[in-house]
């Protein structure tokens, strides 16, 4: 039976829902393990439903709530029931701290649901302070959804650690999709003040050496990045497609203007330009 897309239960920052389509394109019907060393919300693994899957972040918080999820959907959506969609409790639950995996795995879904633009955000001590979004026609919680991510996330393996960690183990005929951080801002040269604090110039330098590496040995590899000619200059191996999305950072639509983003694809089965 064919699998179908499936949307991703968290809205992440640099989430790839709405071009998960475009790049699952570029990706061949057949190859053996299916990796995505930076996942947030997984939006390409939930639009291919890979049967053999790594995912790798490393938010630990994140990688927490998808193993839970995985291993007891059921005890997720219990404690989403207990949940309601107001500010005070919004609020309430923002402040929590729960004790079990569960309760933080709901936590984190019930937050990212319901917050103002439906966004992840944390501050420099790791705290959620997104504020409340005031969709008080949201449901807090759409089981069938949660059951259904469950199962695909159930067949992956979830690691939560830095993307070079993850890939050690991909082998000639695997499939790797890199989603970074991104650290210089959409044809522009300014750098991106908060994620060059997270992910630096230097670890785009590194992950540029080790989606070359991993193409070298077999893999075919797929990295999404600004489209920026120092970053298209870090893959001169790799053919480069430009591809549009609206901005959707803005919180007004006369903000979400159209930006370009580059895919950098090296590997088998595909003519590389130099
Ligand atoms: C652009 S987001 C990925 C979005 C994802 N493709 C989606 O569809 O939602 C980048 C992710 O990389 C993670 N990250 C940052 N530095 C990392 C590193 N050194 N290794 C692995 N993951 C990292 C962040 O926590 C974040 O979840």
């Amino acid at each position: 039976m064919a699998s179908t897309s499936m949307a991703p239960i968290l809205k992440w920052p640099g989430g790839k829902r709405a071009l998960a389509q475009t790049i699952a394109r570029f990706v061949p019907g057949k190859y053996g393990t299916y990796y995505e060393p930076f996942c947030g919300g997984a939006a390409l693994f939930l639009a291919l439903d890979p049967p053999r899957a790594v995912l790798g972040d490393t938010n630990a918080e994140l990688i927490e709530c998808y193993q839970t999820l995985a291993k007891d959907p059921d005890a997720v959506i219990s404690e989403l029931a207990m949940m309601r969609n107001d500010a005070r409790s919004y609020f309430s639950v923002r402040a929590s701290r729960p004790a079990s995996p569960a309760g933080r795995a709901a936590r984190l879904i019930y937050l990212c649901r319901l917050s103002f633009n439906g966004i992840y955000r944390v501050n420099k001590a790791g705290e959620f302070n997104v504020p409340y979004g005031r969709r008080d026609h949201r449901s807090v919680c759409e089981p069938e959804h949660l059951r259904a991510v469950a199962l695909r996330l159930a067949r992956a393996d979830l690691q939560c650690g830095d993307f070079q960690t993850t890939v050690e183990t991909v082998q000639a005929g695997d499939v790797v999709y890199f989603d970074p951080p991104y650290t210089l801002a959409h044809g522009s040269n300014g750098f991106i003040k908060y994620n060059s604090q997270l992910f630096a110039w230097s670890d785009q330098e590194r992950l540029a050496r080790v989606a070359a590496d991993l193409a070298d040995r077999g893999a075919m590899v797929l990295v999404s990045n600004a489209d920026h000619r120092d970053v298209r200059a870090l893959y001169p191996g790799f053919v480069c497609h430009v591809i549009h999305r609206h901005s959707v950072i803005a919180a007004t639509t006369a903000a979400r203007r159209l930006v370009t983003e580059v895919l950098m694809i090296a590997g088998e089965g595909i003519s590389k330009c130099g």
